[in-house]
């Protein structure tokens, strides 16, 4: 074993860079033993640096980060900040010091993973991100490197933990939104700001990751379809109850069926309660993966916390040490197919919609002439009729995501339908 440790640089030390830095220390001897080499955590850069940090020499914080990455003596750096700036300049000043990038970051990989791939392999240092999607789960080295002789076609999943614990919380306890969202913060699983998990752009940033590496291509932030859970009532989990179903955040990327194309799509959608995701609770993840060759993978685990994460962390801190004592990289980017990436218009999915209509002849009529004229049709109806207003649930079957709309928005405009109650796409069937 070499004896001369490898440098690491900690950026941030919040829920996710304590627990690295804990996890550091007290598997110093196992780390070194899988690596071949010490590990010394060389700095820790931090906002507030009069915080009392628990098992860090006090002497290695700093609020200085771009000095620490600048020090040319950085063998690793792990960014666990967060955010886009300093992180993006943090990062690739790092790469143009000597030092490889360990990142949790999908924030700014969704939203400028290119130029950080562009650096890291002009300056020749590795960038790994398996925490970035999934938490402890590993996926993204999966689809990278395992899955890299196959042909994804479709990765679907829970990808985000504040939204399912919150979703989970409010189905299975009665549980308020805002309770629920706060004890999620408190778990240290939401992002520094919880709009970004309750309003989808946290998923819908994993959703990218996921598709640009599963279909080889680039996929942005901007390409994928985002919808939150903030829209979500108790009514409509009440009414996937009664459906058999339970409501889910899903991230959905699919290549379409001529493989000239892609989608990348997140939303709540009601599944089933037999399908493997309805089980999935509290902060918990899960992804399928459909590959040719290989069928159908699940990957299921912790997706999101301190420790969960750290291990992905430290799994990538592993893999990025072995590399440099063998004067190797890792994979960079592959974009090769340079797929583009459709519209929502263009998903094929079913809708649940509740409306609330006028009880009286010709309705149901009506409404099903206008289903017919968009090309929709109807799987199930069910009505229920109280002083002359009427609550109609209808489910559909199989439709562009246009049509499906189009249809909602001419129901909208009929008078005998008083308001739309609830619209939400059914998956998993
Ligand atoms: P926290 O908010 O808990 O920690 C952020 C850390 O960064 C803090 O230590 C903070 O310092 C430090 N920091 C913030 N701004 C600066 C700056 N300009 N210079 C130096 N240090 C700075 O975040 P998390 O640990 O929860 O998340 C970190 C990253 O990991 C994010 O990218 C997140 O998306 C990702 N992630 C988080 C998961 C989770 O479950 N929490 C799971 C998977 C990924 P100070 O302590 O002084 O405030
Ligand atoms: N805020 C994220 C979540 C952290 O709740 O899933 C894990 O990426």
């Amino acid at each position: 074993m070499r004896t001369r440790p490898l440098k690491v640089a900690l950026l941030g030390c919040g829920v996710v860079g304590s627990e690295v830095a804990r996890i550091m220390t007290t598997h110093a001897d196992d780390l070194a033993a899988r690596i071949g080499a010490p590990l010394e955590l060389a700095g820790v850069a931090v906002r507030r640096p009069s915080k009392v940090r628990e098992g860090i020499d006090p002497a290695l914080i700093t609020t200085d980060a771009t000095a620490l990455v600048k020090r040319g003596d950085i063998d690793v750096v792990v960014e666990v900040i967060g955010g886009i700036e300093p992180a993006r300049t943090l990062i690739t000043t790092a790469f143009e010091h000597g030092a490889s990038v360990v990142s949790a970051n999908k924030a700014l990989l969704a939203k400028d993973g290119t130029t950080l791939y562009d650096a890291a392999a002009r300056h020749g240092r590795d960038l790994y991100f398996e925490a970035a999607v999934a938490g402890a789960i590993p996926l993204i080295r999966p689809l990278r490197e395992s899955l890299a002789g196959d042909t994804v076609n479709r990765v679907l999943g829970i990808v985000n933990g504040t939204t399912n614990f919150i979703l989970d919380r409010m189905d299975t306890a009665g549980s308020g939104y805002s309770e629920a969202l706060d004890e999620a913060t408190a778990l240290g699983y939401a992002e520094a700001d919880p709009t970004a998990d309750v309003e989808g752009f946290d998923a819908a940033a994993k959703a990218a990751i996921l598709a640009g590496i599963a279909f080889h291509t680039r996929v942005r932030l901007d390409d994928v379809h985002r919808e939150g859970i903030t829209e979500v009532t108790s009514a409509d989990l009440a009414s996937a109850q009664r459906m058999g179903c339970t409501v889910k955040l899903l991230a959905i990327c699919e290549r379409a069926a001529d493989g000239k194309s892609v989608t990348a799509r997140v939303h709540p959608a009601m599944i089933p309660l037999s399908h493997p995701l309805a089980s999935v609770r509290e902060a918990y993840n899960a992804v399928f993966v459909e590959a040719e060759a290989a069928g159908q993978l699940m990957f299921y685990g912790p997706g999101a916390g301190g420790a969960p994460t750290a291990s992905a962390v430290l799994g990538d801190l592993v893999a990025v040490c072995r590399n440099k004592l063998n004067g190797a990289t890792g994979p960079g980017e592959s974009a090769y197919t340079r797929l583009p990436v459709s519209s929502m218009g263009e998903v094929v999915t079913r809708y649940h919609i509740n409306l609330d209509v006028a009880d009286k002849p010709g309705v149901l009529a009506q409404v099903a002439t206008v289903f017919a004229e968009h090309g929709v049709s109807i799987d199930t109806v069910r009505q229920k009729g109280k002083d002359g207003e009427a609550s109609l649930v209808v489910v559909t079957h199989r439709a562009a995501d246009a049509a499906l709309s189009g249809t909602v928005e001419a129901l909208r405009k009929l008078d005998t339908v008083r308001g739309v109650a609830s619209i939400m796409r059914v998956e998993g069937e």
